[in-house]
């Protein structure tokens, strides 16, 4: 029997196309996609919609319910630099919208969530190169605090309540599809799009500034496999390591460059920059490669391939 999902923020980034490949797999009428308004139209003329404020318990209630939901991936929250300009309303999001799921699992009302941490959890005394699974996370950001704090609920969760919990510590995830929202690695993305559209890109993180990214590809397939993990074969419960690439400002430049000769950028960091410092520049992901046989597929130069191309057919069709 296939399962009946929800998706809450299926409107964002990542829940854009989750919502588009577990349709794939599952079939349309199974996932019902979910978000705070109806922003994104061809989303919500794509299949099932809902009008979910994520943080209401009793609308996540009632639309579990009607729909004989399962599974729920809650893909809502405020990211590193808008959690840093408005830090409760990032608590508030953040940390309800998990507890509501949390407890929908408790009292049997779901059985299976996914919830997406972030290489946010990490800070200034962690290990920045290879940071190991089992590590310092003294995050400085707001953001980076929730994601701390929700780890540490989903293992007591899954620990006294047998709640099916499963995460992941997301590096920053690149995408030609919808725009990512508030986060410090989004430059990586707007890199391309300004590269297409103006042939030059101002920076707000300096040209040496390593950090874990990943395409968006890769991140749908870890999320879909770690989901489909058998669960005994899954030893962490408050999230995974997860890795693909790592590189700086100036590496995607060149990598763009290859492509685009004339592409031009400069840098002027911001307050993004001090997060940005206080992060890893690569992990160490061999417990997820163990458990559930991650690998990722996608390289920079493979990478600035498809970006670029998909992003040429959007700007000139
Ligand atoms: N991409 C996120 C951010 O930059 C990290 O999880 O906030």
């Amino acid at each position: 029997m296939s399962s009946k999902i929800l998706i809450i923020g299926a409107c964002g980034q990542i829940g854009t196309e989750l919502t588009a490949k577990l349709r794939e797999i599952h079939g349309v009428d199974n996932v019902i996609a979910s978000d705070i308004n109806t922003r994104k139209l061809d989303l919500v003329n794509s299949g099932p919609f809902e009008i979910i404020d994520a943080k209401n318990f009793n609308a996540i209630k009632d639309c579990c319910k009607n729909h004989n939901i399962d599974t729920v991936y809650l893909m809502a929250a405020l990211l590193s630099a808008t959690g840093e300009k408005y830090p409760m309303e990032a608590w508030d999001l953040n940390m309800n919208s998990l507890f509501h799921v949390l407890n929908l699992a408790k009292g049997g009302n779901i059985k299976k969530i996914f919830w997406p941490s972030s290489i946010a959890v990490f800070g200034p005394t962690t290990p920045r190169e290879n940071t190991p699974q089992h590590t310092i996370c003294e995050p400085t950001t707001v953001y980076g605090i929730t994601k701390q704090v929700g780890e540490r609920w989903c293992e007591y969760y899954n620990n006294k309540y047998g709640v099916d919990v499963r995460s992941i510590r997301y590096p920053g995830i690149i995408s030609h599809k919808a725009m990512p929202g508030g986060g410090t690695t989004d430059y990586a993305v707007e890199i391309y799009h300004e590269a297409i559209k103006n042939g030059s890109y101002e920076c707000f993180l300096s040209e040496n500034t390593s950090l874990p990214m990943m395409f968006m590809e890769d991140a749908i397939k870890a999320t879909i496999n770690l989901m489909e993990a058998p669960s005994e074969q899954l030893t962490i419960r408050s999230a995974y390591n997860l890795s693909a690439i790592s590189f700086t400002p100036k590496d995607i430049f060149e990598s763009i460059k290859n492509h685009l000769p004339d592409f031009e950028i400069t840098y002027n960091p911001d307050f993004r920059q001090a997060i940005a410092d206080s992060w890893p520049s690569s992990i160490d992901d061999s417990v997820a490669r163990k458990d559930w046989n991650w690998k990722e597929s996608f390289n920079l130069e493979a990478m600035t391939t498809v970006m670029l191309k998909e992003l040429k057919k959007k700007y000139n069709p």
